[in-house]
Formats: C-alpha cells, structure tokens, sequence
C-alpha cells in the first residue's frame, strides 16, 4: 500500500494482518501507533496530495541496516503522482542510515522529530559524478566527486523540512581522508539541488558534513529557513550554506556552528565559472547567528566567476567568528561583486569586523586567465556594533584594480585585549564612511552624517506566502 487516501486504512487491512498471525503482530502495533500519534501541519510552498511512510517501503531504522535503495525505491515510486497533487514521505522516529539518494518533482521529504537519517560511512554508497561545470575540477581536488547525501537535478517543487527532524552527515571519517590527503574526488555534500526552482529546505537540525552542508546550485526560487547547523569549528570545509549560480533565494533564521563560512555565496571558479556565466543575484540573508572561529558570517567567493549582484543581509549576529561579511576573490576569477547591502550586524569576539581579499588565489588548474580581474564595487554595511575585535578592518584590492565604492555608516568596534598592530589596513580599495568608531583609513573619506544605502524594495522570494501542510496516517 503505497498511498494512505483518507480513511482507507479499515478495519478490513487490520483484519487481513490479524489472520496473517503472530509474526505480523508487531507489524499491526506499528501502525495502531502511526494511527495515533502520526500528525503534523508544517509551513510549505505547496501542499501534496498523497502521503506515504518510509516503513511501507521496508525501511529499516536500526540504525545499522542500509535504506539506500528504500529510500530510492520510495522517491521513484512516489514520481509517478508528481502531476497528481505529488507526495510527501514521513520519515518516523527511528535511526535511518543510507548513502545517496536522489528527490523528485512535486514532493515533500518530511523528517519527523525523533527521526534521524544517517549518513552512511561507506565511500561506495556515494557514485562517483562529473565535477560542476561550473567548476571545472572537484573542490577537493581535479576530477569526479562523490554524490551528495540528498541530491535532485532538474526539479521543480520540492520540499525537505521537518519538526525539527536530524540529517547527520558522519563527516569524520571524511574530515579524516581530506585532512591526509587521501581522498581521490570530492566529499560528498549533505544537500544539493541542481539546475532546479522552487525549493524549499526548513525546520531541520543538520550536523557534521562530510563538506558543505546546504548547497543549491543553478537553481532559482529558494527558501532555507529555520536550520540548526552543527559541525565541530576543525572541521574542514564545513560551509552551512551555499547558494551557487542561484537567483531569488531567502535565507533566514539560521544558526550555524561551522568550520568554515556559515553562510557563503558562490558562483563557479575561474574560467570554467566565466564560460558557464550564471550569477548569483537577488539574495535576501536575515538573522543568522554564526559561531566560526576560522570561517566568515556570509563570505561572497572565493568562487565567484559568474558574478554576485544585489545581495542583502540583515539582522546578523556572530560570537567568535573570524569576520563578518567578507569579500574573497582574486585575479583570474574575472566577473563582479556589486550592490551588496548589509544593515545590522551584532559581532562579539572577533578577528576582523571588515575583511576584503583580493589575492585569495586557489585555482582549479593552470588554465585561468590571470588578466581576468574581478570588479568589486558598492559594498555598503550600516548599523554595526562589535565587541572584542582584533582589527576593525583588513581591507585588501588588487593592484590596479581596486575594489571601489565601499561604505561604512553607524560603526561602533570595540577593540579586544588581544588587538593587531594597525586597527585599520586599507590597501587598493576606496570608498565612503560615516560616523565610525574607531576612526577608519583615510582612503574610506568622512561624508558627514548619512546612512549607506539599503534597497527598500523586497526580493521576490520574500514575498512568497508558505500554505499550512499537514499529513497524518489515516
Ligand atoms: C508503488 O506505486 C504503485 C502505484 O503506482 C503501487 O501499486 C505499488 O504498490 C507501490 N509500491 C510500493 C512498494 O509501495
Ligand atoms: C542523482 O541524480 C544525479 C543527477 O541527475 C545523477 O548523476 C545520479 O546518478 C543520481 N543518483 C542516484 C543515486 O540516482
Ligand atoms: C519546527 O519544529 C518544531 C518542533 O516540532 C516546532 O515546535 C516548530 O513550530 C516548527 N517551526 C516551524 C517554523 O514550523
Ligand atoms: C532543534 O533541535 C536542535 C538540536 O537539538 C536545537 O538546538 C534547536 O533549538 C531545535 N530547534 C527548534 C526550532 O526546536
Ligand atoms: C581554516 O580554513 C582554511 C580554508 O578555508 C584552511 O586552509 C585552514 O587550514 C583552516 N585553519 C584551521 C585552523 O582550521
Ligand atoms: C546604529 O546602529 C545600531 C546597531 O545596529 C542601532 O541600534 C542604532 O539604532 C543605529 N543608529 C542609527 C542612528 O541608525
Ligand atoms: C596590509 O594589507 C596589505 C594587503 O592586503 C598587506 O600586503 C600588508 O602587509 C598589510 N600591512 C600590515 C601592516 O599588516
């Protein structure tokens, strides 16, 4: 029995179990207590029409069995109702270990509370695909790279959410391979999304990426909400989220602990990234709390070579991180970052509170064009207070090529114990500021009292309703 319609679980099913005898017995007690206890209404994009249990497919949640193929089989079988109202599948309470698997269109993944899916910690239950194109080469190193846990490729509406259900990534034993240099193609990602619209990722607790946690890429019209992301501040490469060649995305109540950037905006790598030209344009970030020691609150780049444009954050919060909104680029990534828009960060124990780079380097092979120099201009924050930062700003251009149009206004930084020589270095960049405590470089010139720009019109996806979802077992 695949779909529950309303009311066609009947006495009949119960009876027919009952005769089946003791060993379905327990079986017959595993759905009274569906029948009971298995509701939940959930804030969704859409609504589906049929619903299914991972149970019906034969999952086991041991912990110990593997359920990559029941939840392959459950995601194919539930396709077939993608142009009839689509399918949400429940995963219940329980320890659900797989490797890779892949969503479909129309379709909801519903973790529930208790529910844990576990990712799998053998390298074979992730297939081996070609690098992004938008890339070139795997991140981890040239060639292929491991399928993420949860992946779909040209999808169109499609939700994984929860009340507050667990994916865990078991990322150690990657950290581990990568730390030594073992591994031949990239480490898996925990979510990715490609080439698709209409996504929506919310109400979840991630933990431990093999890397990057949450990466839609080539996609468009994207929610991520309400996240709890968690993996230890050494682990490597563990970016939260990492919107890639992505258009109209919203980001919001998000706490990430992370190795690395918590949040970190992307656009393809050098000159594969400039072949493949799509930017990412039209982001909405809003009260994200990040705790990085080695890793930005929001980091535009390194790889941007699709361009990054009209990206906005607001109502952020960081303890010790090593910088706030940060600028990561280099020659021979070509393109832009332009119209960038923060207003509201509240930073305690910090590195750095302004941080621009325009000498990152990182390539993915010899073939980028080192002539091909990124424009870096109006970058504007407002409204700052930081408390117990080493340096207010580290900011570096590029050498005829200066990253222009900066602007502070209403900056207040309170410099720690363990300060840097210089409070400010600003060299190659040029721009504006107003009323900054302590004073800045002299190449930000003094405008008098004026705000830096913040757009007053939203962003598409912000003006997105969600539609009260629900399911339950009968
Ligand atoms: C898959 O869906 C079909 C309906 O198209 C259904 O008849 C079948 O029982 C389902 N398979 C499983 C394993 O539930
Ligand atoms: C998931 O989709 C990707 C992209 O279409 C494909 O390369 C991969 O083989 C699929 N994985 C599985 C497990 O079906
Ligand atoms: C997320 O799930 C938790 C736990 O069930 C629930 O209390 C909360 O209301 C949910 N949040 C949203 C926004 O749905
Ligand atoms: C979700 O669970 C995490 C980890 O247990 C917890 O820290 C967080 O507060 C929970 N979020 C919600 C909305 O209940
Ligand atoms: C910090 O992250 C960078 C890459 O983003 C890495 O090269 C470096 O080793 C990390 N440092 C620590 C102390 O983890
Ligand atoms: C300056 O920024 C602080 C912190 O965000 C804010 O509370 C305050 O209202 C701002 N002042 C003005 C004049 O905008
Ligand atoms: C200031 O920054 C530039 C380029 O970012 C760097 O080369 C220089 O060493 C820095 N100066 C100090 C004193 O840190």
């Amino acid at each position: 029995m695949a779909f529950y319609q309303r009311s066609t679980l009947s006495t009949n099913l119960v009876a027919t179990l009952m005769i089946l005898g003791l060993i379905r017995f327990s079986f017959v007690e595993c759905r009274r207590k569906l029948l009971f206890e298995s509701y939940a209404a959930y804030p969704a994009i859409n609504c589906r029409k049929h619903t299914a249990f991972l149970t019906e497919f034969g999952g086991n949640g041991d912990g110990i069995t593997s359920n990559t193929a029941v939840f392959q089989a459950a995601v194919q079988n539930l396709s077939q109702v993608a142009d009839d109202g689509g399918a949400q599948l429940v995963v219940p309470p329980g320890k659900w270990l797989t490797g890779s698997f892949n969503l479909t269109s129309h379709f909801t993944l519903f973790i529930q509370s208790g529910a844990v899916i576990i990712a799998s910690e053998d390298a074979e239950e992730y297939p081996v695909v070609e690098p992004l194109p938008s890339y070139g080469q795997g991140r981890d190193g040239p060639g292929g790279r491991f399928s993420s846990l949860i992946g779909g490729s040209h999808l169109t509406d499609v939700v994984v959410t929860g009340d507050n259900g667990t994916i865990d990534g078991q990322g150690s034993i990657w950290w581990k391979k990568f730390n030594r240099k073992k591994l031949k193609s990239t480490r898996p990602y925990l979510i990715e999304l490609m080439y698709s619209n209409q996504v929506q990722i919310s109400n979840l607790t991630l933990i431990d990426s093999p890397s990057w946690f949450v990466h839609p890429v080539y996609s468009s019209d994207i929610i991520i909400q309400d996240l709890t992301i968690r993996a230890p501040v050494d682990s490597p490469n563990t970016d939260g989220i990492i919107p890639d060649s992505c258009n109209n995305v919203k980001i919001q109540d998000v706490r990430v602990v992370s190795g690395n950037d918590c949040v970190a905006v992307k656009s393809g790598w050098d000159e594969y990234g400039v072949r493949f030209g799509v930017p990412t344009e039209q982001v909405i970030i809003r009260r994200l709390t990040c705790n990085s020691p080695n890793g930005s609150v929001i980091a535009l780049g390194s790889e941007m070579s699709g361009g990054i444009k009209n990206i906005r954050a607001e109502d952020i919060t960081a303890i010790n991180s090593q910088s706030g909104v940060r600028i990561k680029t280099s020659p021979g990534r070509g393109a832009y970052i332009t119209d960038i828009f923060v207003d509201g960060m509240n930073l305690q124990t910090m590195d750095y509170v302004f941080w621009t780079t325009g000498s990152y380097g990182e390539h993915p092979d010899l073939g980028f064009d080192s002539r091909a120099l990124p424009v870096v201009d109006r970058i504007n924050y407002r409204n700052v207070v930081a408390e117990d930062v080493k340096m207010a700003g580290n900011m570096g251009g590029i050498d005829n090529d200066p990253f222009t149009g900066i602007c502070l206004s209403n900056v207040t930084i309170g410099i720690g114990t363990q300060q840097e020589n210089l409070v400010w270095n600003c060299t190659y960049v040029s721009g504006v500021s107003s009323n900054v405590i302590p004073e800045p470089c002299d190449v930000l010139t003094e405008k008098g009292p004026s705000d830096c720009e913040y757009p007053p019109d939203a962003i598409g996806i912000d003006m997105v309703e969600l539609k009260t979802c629900s399911f339950s077992s009968v």
